[in-house]
């Protein structure tokens, strides 16, 4: 298989990333060029979703192609058949796959056995997608990730780690604060150190030192999709980690807010502060959408 995937955002090296950034930029500023013309991508979602079906639909669209959106309760991935015979199906139809999934073996099965590329949309254990989207809002704002600082507060999930990978390669410095037993494993610690790119990635348990010198603080779901069962559970572990006024005093006065949404007001951050002037959660959201043509242009069109 030559084909490029991107299940990870470990598929790229940290230049590629920098270049897919470059590439969103451009893309933003100046519009797409159609060089996905006639092209199909075949977007198989087992959870729900706003922001990722929608950027990946408008997002070929606007580069000439057009978003095949199948839901998950029709395809049945593993069940109705196996994974492998999906991946080789739509490999016979369509020119890409997104794949949205709760295990993260389902997006590398698909990879294994599709001819073609497949992007991973989220899955319980990343979403690559958001990583570039983010970097990007960040890059807009400041110019350059060398030596910016991040606070991630919450769970040390699919989100957080691929944004501490994402951050490490770009030169960014994030720093992880959430309860015990929520961190990010150590096996994603190790690996996200041992990545190039001058950038680092720390946890500390105490939120307000975490927020204390950085550009930016980012939360996340303390229950991710999948995890239902756990609401309650989780929202006593994570109770002093809201993003709340209270923390939002412990970071310098022009610290942005960010969140990949959906946001759960009330949770893992206040309607006030995701309402503030320094959110820029909105931008991330529409920056999906650009992030998504560079990757699928790169994938796809050898861009
Ligand atoms: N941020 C994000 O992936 O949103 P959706 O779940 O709505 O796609
Ligand atoms: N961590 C969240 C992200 C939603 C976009 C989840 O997996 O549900």
């Amino acid at each position: 298989m030559t084909e490029r995937d991107f299940t990870s955002i470990l598929d790229v090296s940290s230049p590629e990333l920098h270049h897919l950034l470059d590439t969103a930029l451009g893309m933003k500023r100046d519009g797409p060029s159609p060089v996905l013309q006639g092209q199909t991508l075949a977007m198989v979602f087992e959870k729900p979703s706003l922001r990722t079906r929608t950027s990946f639909e408008m997002a070929m669209r606007r580069l000439g192609g057009q978003g095949l959106y199948l839901s998950g309760h029709e395809v049945q991935m593993g069940e109705r058949e196996p994974v492998r015979d999906v991946a080789r199906v739509l490999s016979r139809m369509v020119q890409a796959i997104a794949a949205r999934t709760y295990a993260h073996h389902t997006v590398t099965e698909l990879a294994k056995y599709a001819d073609i590329p497949v992007v991973n949309a989220l899955s319980d254990d990343e979403h690559p997608c958001q990583a570039v989207a983010d970097l990007l809002t960040l890059r807009e704002r400041f110019g350059s990730l060398t030596g910016l600082r991040i606070a991630y507060i919450g769970d040390g999930n699919n989100v957080g780690r691929s944004l501490a990978y994402a951050s490490v390669m770009t030169g960014a410095h994030l720093v992880i604060s959430g309860p015990e037993g929520y961190e990010l494993d150590a096996d994603s610690m190790a690996r996200a150190l041992a990545l190039p790119g001058g950038g680092s990635v720390t946890q500390v348990r105490d939120p307000h030192e975490a927020v204390h010198d950085v550009a930016a603080v980012y939360t996340d779901v303390w229950a991710s999709m999948g995890q239902e069962h756990e609401v309650t559970r989780r929202a006593e572990a994570f109770r002093s980690y809201q993003v709340n006024a209270g923390l939002i005093a412990s970071a310098p006065s022009d610290a942005l807010i960010m969140h990949d949404l959906p946001a759960h007001r009330g949770e893992e951050i206040t309607d006030e502060v995701i309402e503030s002037p320094r959110s820029i959660v909105w931008d991330q959201a529409e920056n999906r959408m650009h992030a998504q043509q560079a990757i699928l242009a790169l994938l796809l069109g050898g861009q």
